[in-house]
């Protein structure tokens, strides 16, 4: 496949990041035009720290990059992030361009303008707001994405339908087989509809004072079953639609969630292959919240929903919470 016409026009000056799974993507003859002004970072959430970031500014200074010169991601989340500090920084500011290559990056990470890189063990601890002066989305990358990857981005696609846009809901139940079959031209479709969703929360609440945490939904709940799974049980996205699941039992726990639309969900979910219940010690997932809760100055607030596309944001009872998520638990 042929990605060479998505970097057109960027710009001779520029400086691209790319990691070593999105670079061969390109081939040889492609990454011989840009002229050494590139660099491949090693793959992977563990490479998502400050130096890293540093070796991006040197590169960026070893070639002389100015103020009004562009710095061009092209990857994943952790290339996005990562590379959108660099620019964020760089000069106190320079231009930046996102090209996200997972499903993930595409309708999450990329759109919004939070950058930043992992600290001090926490994922995101140092980062800034930077939106992309450009992103550039296209959908024939999801072609070579493993698989684990695709089931983790349609999460958040999930996510973004529930939280209100009925014509991602309709292409996810009516066209399951083409959207798991990843064709391209109905990617671009849900990718679109689930780039309108943040886009519109985002350019509402920029720095997440108020209903950007609807954005959250399912992230409380996923993030504590993450944790305790040592970030390596549980991918982001089936977490996240774990915590979907629990966040939909405590509204019904709590009468505020409507049973039949916490059924659809559930169906929806089931039928995408998320499951339902998650082998994890329920103390664990419980302690991750706590811990979760110090960090944030000693409250958590969850994102409920009591019906399709009315979020609302609420404290819950600690014992609401332990019954909702041991409800979605089992042991082996
Ligand atoms: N800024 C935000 O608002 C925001 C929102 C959500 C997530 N994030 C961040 O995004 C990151 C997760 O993103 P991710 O899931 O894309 O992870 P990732 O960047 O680690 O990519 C996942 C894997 O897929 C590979 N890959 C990417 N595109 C590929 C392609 N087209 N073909 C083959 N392999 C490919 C990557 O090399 C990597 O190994 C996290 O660090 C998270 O904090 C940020």
């Amino acid at each position: 496949m042929h990605f060479g016409d998505i970097l057109e026009g960027t710009g001779s000056g520029s400086f691209y990041v790319f990691d070593e799974n999105t670079a061969p993507l390109f081939g040889r003859e492609m990454l011989e035009v840009l002229n050494d002004r590139y660099t491949v970072l090693p793959a992977g959430e563990q490479y998502k720290h400050l130096a890293t970031v540093e070796t991006v500014l040197e590169k960026c200074l070893s070639f002389g990059l100015a103020r009004d010169s562009t710095i061009i991601a092209v990857g994943g989340g952790v290339v996005c992030d990562l590379t959108a500090f660099a620019a964020s920084v760089y000069m106190r500011g320079c231009r930046c361009i996102l090209i996200p290559t997972s499903l993930l990056s595409m309708v999450d990470a990329a759109l919004g303008g939070k950058t930043g890189v992992d600290f001090g063990g926490y994922k995101n601890m140092v980062g800034t707001f930077y939106p992309a002066e450009e992103i550039r989305v296209c959908t024939r990358f999801l072609q070579s994405l493993p698989e684990a990857e695709y089931v983790n981005g349609l999460a958040e696609v999930i996510k973004h339908a529930l939280l209100g846009n009925r014509n991602l809901w309709t292409l996810l139940t009516e066209e399951k087989e083409k959207i798991l079959a990843r064709d391209s031209e109905l990617m671009t479709q849900v990718v679109d509809y689930s780039l309108q969703v943040k886009g519109h929360i985002v350019e509402e609440d920029f720095r997440e004072e108020g209903n950007r945490a609807f954005l959250n939904l399912g992230h409380t709940f996923g993030h504590a079953l993450e944790t305790a799974g040592g970030f390596e049980t549980w991918s982001h996205g089936v977490a996240v639609a774990w915590g979907i699941r629990v966040a939909l039992s405590a509204g019904v726990a709590l009468r505020v969630t409507s049973p039949a639309y916490a059924e659809r969900v559930n169906d929806l979910l089931d039928s995408y292959g998320y499951p339902s219940s998650a082998d994890a010690d329920s103390s664990r997932v419980l302690q991750a919240m706590e811990h979760d809760k110090k960090k944030r100055g000693g409250t958590l607030r969850f994102v409920l929903q009591k019906d399709f596309g009315e979020t609302f944001i609420t404290d819950i009872d600690s014992k609401i919470v332990e019954k909702a998520v041991t409800a979605h638990l089992h042991s082996s």
